[in-house]
C-alpha cells in the first residue's frame, strides 16, 4: 500500500495556512449586543444567571454603548426593565416608559455609529408576563396583542428606534407593524421579525435578567423545539408580511432551522444566541471546565457558519474587543 496522495492536513500545517483556508471568520460588524436597562436604577445590577451581564442605569447604559462604538460591534438591542407592570403592558407604549427613554438617550449618544435596535413585546411590561394581552379566559390573545404591537412600534419609532424586534410571536405582527408604521409615514422604520423562535429552556436566565412575572410558559405561541418544517414556513410568512430581517433563536440548538433559513431567506437571517447559551458557557469557563474563549469563538463561528448573516450575543462587546488584540 502505498501513503494516501490526498492529505488535507496540508492545509493544515501551519498558524499561516490555517488563518488563509479558514472560510468562517466572524467580523465585529456582525455583532448585535442585547443590552437591559432598568427603570430607576442609579448603579448597574449584576443578573447572577449571567455572570458578566447587568441591568444598566441610563449612565451605565452611555458608557456601555460609547464601548460598543468603539469596539465597532454591528448594533445593540435594547430591553426596558419597567418598576411597574400592568395587564396590558401601559409601560411600553408610555413615550416615558423605560424602553423609549433609554432608545432616545441611546440613539442620542451612538445612533450614528451602531444601529439601535429594540425589543418590540410586551412581556417585560405586564404583570402576567406573557408576550400579549390576555382574554377573559386568561388566553393570550393574539388579535388584541397585535393593537398593542402597533401602538407600542410608533412609540419605539418616534423614540428613534432604527430597527424594531418583533419577538412576540403573534400571528400577523410583522403585517400589523408594517401597516401601521406606514400609515404613519414611517416607511423608513425596518422590522426583525423573530421568525423562527423557539419555546426554549435557554431563555431561563433572561427571565431573571428583565425580572419577568411570568407563570406558565409561551407553548402556546412560540414554536415547539421539534419542529424544523414550521421554522422555515414561520420564515417565509414573515419575509412575505414584509419583515426586512428575520430571525432564529435560540442559535445552537436550532442551527439546522437556521440552514434552512439562510437558504431560503431572500432577507437576512440573524440568529440570538440567547442567555441560557451565554450562561452554559461562561458557568462552564468559570469552573476551569472549557477554555471560554475559544468555546465563544467557536460557538459564535458556528451560528455564522450555519448561515446567519449577524448574530445577537451577549459575549459580543467582549470578543470584539478582545479581537482587536488578536492575530486573526
Ligand atoms: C421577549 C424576548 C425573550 C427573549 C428575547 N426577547 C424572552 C422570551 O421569549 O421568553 C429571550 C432572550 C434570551 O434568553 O437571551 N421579550
Amino acid at each position: 500500500m502505498s501513503a494516501p496522495h490526498i492529505r488535507p492536513r496540508r492545509l493544515r500545517q501551519s498558524p499561516a495556512w490555517r488563518r488563509l483556508a479558514r472560510e468562517t471568520l466572524v467580523h465585529p460588524a456582525q455583532l448585535v449586543l442585547p443590552v437591559f436597562v432598568a427603570e430607576g436604577g442609579d448603579e448597574p445590577r449584576p443578573i447572577a444567571s449571567m455572570p458578566g451581564v447587568v441591568q444598566h442605569s441610563l449612565d451605565s447604559l452611555r458608557a456601555e454603548l460609547v464601548r460598543a462604538a468603539e469596539a465597532g460591534i454591528g448594533g445593540v438591542m435594547l430591553f426596558g426593565v419597567p418598576v411597574e407592570k400592568d395587564a396590558r403592558g401601559s409601560g411600553a407604549t408610555d413615550p416615558d416608559g423605560i424602553l423609549n427613554v433609554a432608545t432616545r438617550a441611546a440613539v442620542a449618544e451612538v445612533g450614528d455609529a451602531l444601529v439601535v435596535q429594540t425589543d418590540l413585546c410586551l412581556d417585560e411590561f405586564t404583570d402576567h408576563g406573557h408576550c400579549g394581552v390576555l382574554d377573559s379566559e386568561g388566553r393570550v390573545d393574539n388579535d388584541a396583542s397585535l393593537v398593542r404591537y402597533r401602538e407600542m412600534a410608533l412609540a419605539q419609532a418616534d423614540a428613534g428606534s432604527q430597527l424594531l424586534g418583533l419577538s412576540g410571536m403573534m400571528d400577523g405582527q410583522v403585517a400589523a407593524v408594517r401597516d401601521e408604521l406606514d400609515a404613519a409615514g414611517r416607511h423608513d422604520v425596518p422590522i426583525l421579525a423573530y421568525a423562527a423562535k423557539y419555546a426554549s429552556a435557554f431563555y431561563g436566565p433572561f427571565r431573571e435578567a428583565v425580572q419577568s412575572s411570568l407563570q406558565g410558559d409561551r407553548r402556546s405561541y412560540q414554536l415547539d423545539p421539534g419542529n424544523r418544517r414550521e421554522g422555515l414556513r414561520e420564515v417565509q410568512l414573515d419575509v412575505e408580511e414584509g419583515a426586512d430581517v428575520v430571525m432564529v433563536k435560540p442559535a445552537m440548538s436550532f442551527l439546522d432551522v437556521l440552514a434552512d433559513a439562510a437558504d431560503a431567506s431572500p432577507v437576512p437571517v440573524w440568529a440570538y444566541q440567547v442567555s441560557g447559551e451565554y450562561a452554559m458557557i461562561t458557568a462552564a469557563a468559570q469552573n476551569g471546565w472549557i477554555d471560554g474563549d475559544r468555546a465563544v469563538d467557536e460557538s459564535l463561528q458556528s451560528i455564522v457558519r450555519a448561515g446567519a448573516d449577524a448574530v445577537l450575543s451577549y459575549f459580543a462587546l467582549d470578543a470584539a474587543e478582545r479581537w482587536a488584540g488578536e492575530r486573526r
